[in-house]
């Protein structure tokens, strides 16, 4: 039976060093489904192949599955056992056989959405990383390929459509009102990337002539009612075959490509062969439902998954610890791509602010791991911003190094060799050092180490001689297991300004830092010059320069590279906030010039100045200490968000004056237009002005799309105004019947500013339409209470309480989801001793719960250290 009760007591490791090729290969599988919501029944027969030289029991693994019958070569076979939850069949000496297995599951009472569950009436799978085990006894393991053939059958008025991998070769009706199909995946290919959709869907269809003018059929099956929200998908899908081919030269391989969008998925999406399965908050969008933010979240994720038919699944990953060959690499090819469809400064701002939220804490807590982790005691632990999104960084490292055309013959000869493998970093590494020709042998040293490295800098000067030398340092700190670090290659794009007419270098340079300590020339200067470090963000470390005093609003407004511009503004607000936190009395007018400034570019590039005139997140200020204390970040953010509104109320002012551009123009003008309305709304409400409620619930009245609708709800939601009140029932009223859109009235008022938000997240969850069922809905709410810093941080600890009280009742029901409301707590050891204290309590009760998941049971020890 598919329950949690399945997982073992107590957690076993699994470490990197004791990995070993499989004994048995599984060249095909036939899967024949018996399909059913409460009871589904599988025959696998697996063609199994011995690579062992010597005689080797043949070990399937399972998760709570019960083995009804085994054959072996089409006859009863008794000497097989169960060893814990998996199958141990005894083959005596036979190099080769077919081993039947049936099993029986119920995919109604899987609510861990894992192996093959049931959603909103239909049926559908989640086999990564280890779920294909709860759907039939296998090796379960990623260096195990198979060509997959797969029968299906079932009640046609429940499941009038039937979709695996591949190509549907074969159909038919049979008696008593059932159907079957019949798919084959010519692609051999791991158990992870098996998937299954049995049910009502509709489709929106299209198609896609490659460059080797191969015609492929595209399908994105939705609910009824759903197909109109698709366009976009479609539209990002098309675009993404077409950028692969351009950019990688990698061209799709099958005659059909189907997507399916189901409501209830732990993840964003997954790329299972020819048959993606998506969370439909990143299938569905239109003007009416979905802001700029959901459609540019859409076009990402579909085209990281479609990329990961190279990326993963013509080249996937050895085991496990390899995940980062895929994601990060993956997730590099989608912000690229993300990049070339609209705005590049832009992109690389989001994904630095991303990185900074929530790889950069991860790096800095217990639960620090290298993208190519040492060990684990559950993989799905291990989908982490770490692996995805530093993942990504790394790979973004080489392609800075080598540049875009070397960096390109490097994946050309890594695709060419590792073509129908099971790879590793390693081999990835390799493909690149040989075809890029470059030396990555202390680069590897980010594959192996965790934590941020902290580069120090300084600018020498010579005052006689006009000679400015910058000194270079870097450190990377210890983390949990690696008490010790050695220096790795930091390659750091600078630029100096020369504000005097001196003869310095103008151009600007990759200095590669590849020793502790180094000293790069900068030529002769009359004064001191301006000096732009990591532009772009070229690596992901934490820089520390000491500015001198003017210089932070002068990269701010002069540097020629858009990101440093934005770098420098956000470090001025930084330093403003840290300096008002720790006491000392702050001047605002340097940033609300700075701001000022900004803003003048708004009419060229509205998006950038959008971002840049952001203040950094109270987490991002709290990163910043070395005891976070939220409340005088909270009082210090507002009281230079209200010093900004008041000082600058006549730009905001006109900003929302203007005309909003319509909600279905998405141009990258359009978008950031409405960006930047939002971000004059939020800083004239800081104000506190007393008409501000009412301008915000002008905007939120007027909207014609989810965008402007939105960013004045939440704006609202942060007040304590009949607005307020007014505009988050009528919200609810006209959306209470489109999950997606309900997520966001939930998650507002869990990012409400409101000192009561603890108490209203307490209330929301008994609300009629929260349920633990349906993880957008979890995250929706208690997601965005623990990114609510202040809230979390509640100096009664309420939070904290409100936190594992959900971990604990959600555990039996999906350990995966669970688990990840854990890290908030682990960064215990940033806060004073009474939160401490009361912190670890909490992760002290989940883990007094008997029967936890091994989910849970490892990010809450691990998170005790
Ligand atoms: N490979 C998927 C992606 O595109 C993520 C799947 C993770 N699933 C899981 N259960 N941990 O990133
Ligand atoms: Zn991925």
């Amino acid at each position: 039976m598919t329950d949690a009760s399945s997982t073992p007591a107590i957690p076993v490791t699994i470490h990197r060093g004791d990995y070993r090729p499989p004994e048995w290969q599984l060249p095909d599988i036939a899967l024949d489904f018996a399909l059913g919501i409460d009871e589904t029944r599988v025959t696998a027969a697996l063609s199994v192949v011995r690579s062992a030289d010597a005689p080797a029991p043949l070990t399937l693994r399972g998760d709570g599955l019960t083995a009804l019958a085994v054959r072996v070569d089409g006859e009863g076979w008794n000497d097989w056992r169960m060893e814990g939850p998996d199958l141990v069949v005894d083959l005596g000496d036979r190099t080769a056989a077919v081993v039947e297995v049936e099993t029986a599951i119920n995919p109604a009472a899987n609510t861990q959405l894992m192996g093959l569950y049931a959603s909103n009436g239909m049926l559908c799978t989640q086999c990564e990383a280890e779920g294909f085990r709860r759907i039939t006894f296998h090796p379960d393991r990623p260096d195990v390929l198979s060509r997959y053939k797969v029968r299906m059958e079932g009640d046609k008025a429940l499941f009038p459509i039937l979709l695996s991998n591949g190509n549907c070769i074969e159909k038919g009706e049979s008696e008593g009102g059932r159907h079957w199909a019949l798919w084959e995946d010519p692609w051999p290919k791991p158990s992870y990337l098996f998937a299954l959709v049995a049910g009502d869907l509709v489709v929106n269809r299209d198609e896609f002539v490659t460059l080797s003018g191969r015609k492929v059929e595209l399908g994105i099956w939705v609910r009824e009612g759903d197909v109109e929200r698709t366009s976009h998908a479609m539209q990002a899908l098309k675009n993404s075959m077409k950028w692969d081919e351009q950019v990688y030269g990698r061209e799709y391989d099958l005659d059909l490509f189907n997507i399916v969008a189901v409501s209830d998925f732990n993840m964003g999406a997954m790329e299972n062969k020819g048959l993606n399965i998506f969370n439909t908050r990143y299938i569905l969008a239109d003007p009416d439902t979905a802001t700029d933010l959901d459609y540019d979240g859409v076009e990402g994720v579909v085209a990281h998954e479609y990329f990961h038919n190279w990326s993963g699944n013509r080249v996937t990953c050895r085991d496990w610890f390899q995940l980062s060959l895929k994601e990060g690499f993956t997730v590099f090819r989608d912000q690229s791509f993300s990049a070339d469809m609209g705005s590049p400064a832009v992109k690389r701002i989001e994904d630095v602010r991303l990185l900074r939220a929530a790889q950069f804490p991860e790096d800095a807590g217990p639960l620090a791991h290298p993208i190519r982790p040492d060990s684990y005691q559950e993989i799905s632990n291990f989908y982490t911003a770490t692996v995805y999104n530093k993942g990504a960084e790394v790979i973004r490292m080489m392609h800075a190094m080598v540049g875009a055309e070397r960096f390109r013959k490097g994946t050309d000869l890594y695709f060419e060799r590792h073509d129908g493998e099971a790879a590793t970093c390693e081999d990835f590494v390799r493909a690149i050092e040989d075809g890029a020709g470059v030396d990555l042998t202390l680069f590897r040293r980010w594959y192996e180490q965790a934590g941020t490295p902290r580069v120090t800098a300084r600018i020498e000067s010579d005052e006689d001689t006009g000679e400015r030398v910058l000194h270079l340092a870097q450190a990377v700190p210890a983390t949990p297991g690696q008490p010790d670090k050695a220096p790795t290659l930091i390659p750091l794009r600078i630029k100096a300004f020369d504000l005097d007419g001196g003869h310095g270098i103008e151009e600007e340079r990759l200095v590669l830092l590849d020793r502790g300590e180094m000293a790069v020339p900068l030529g002769h200067y009359r004064s001191r010059p301006m000096l732009s470090l990591n532009r772009g963000f070229s690596a992901p470390v934490i820089v520390d320069f000491a500015r001198a005093g003017g210089e932070l609003a002068w990269l701010a407004a002069h540097d020629d590279d858009p990101f440093a511009r934005y770098e420098a503004l956000q470090q001025l607000m930084l330093d403003t906030l840290v300096a008002a936190v720790s006491g000392e009395t702050v001047d605002h007018s340097v940033v609300i010039d700075a701001v000022a400034q900004t803003l003048g570019g708004r009419a060229a590039d509205p998006a950038f100045v959008a971002e840049a005139v952001l203040l950094p997140s109270e987490a991002f200020v709290g990163d910043q200490m070395v005891v976070v204390d939220p409340d005088a970040i909270r009082r210090e953010r507002l009281a230079l968000q209200a010093a900004i509104g008041g000082a600058l109320e006549a730009e905001w002012r006109a900003i929302l004056a203007e005309t909003p551009p319509p909600a279905a123009i998405l141009s990258r003008k359009a978008k950031g237009g409405r960006r930047l309305r939002g971000v004059a709304l939020a800083y004239l409400a800081a104000t506190g002005l007393p008409d501000t409620p009412a301008v915000a619930f002008g905007i939120f009245s007027d909207a014609d799309g989810m965008t402007e609708r939105q960013a004045a709800l939440a704006t609202l939601a942060h007040g304590d105004s009949d607005e307020r009140v007014a505009a988050l029932d009528i919200f609810y009223q006209r959306y209470r019947d489109n999950p997606l859109v309900l997520d966001k009235w939930f998650q507002v008022q869990a990012w409400s500013l409101r000192p009561d938000t603890v108490d209203a997240v307490r209330e929301l969850a008994g609300h009629p339409d929260f349920t633990l069922a349906n993880p957008n809905r979890v995250r929706s709410l208690y997601g965005a209470l623990t990114g609510n810093q202040a809230a979390f941080h509640q100096a009664d600890g309420a939070g904290y309480r409100l936190i594992a009280d959900l971990v604990i009742a959600l555990d039996p029901k999906n350990p995966q989801t669970a688990a990840r409301m854990i890290p908030p707590l682990g960064r215990w050891k940033r806060f004073d001793e009474a939160r401490q204290t009361m912190m670890k309590a909490e992760l002290q009760r989940i883990l007094a719960q008997p029967g936890l998941s091994r989910d849970v049971t490892e990010q809450a020890s691990k998170s005790l250290l």
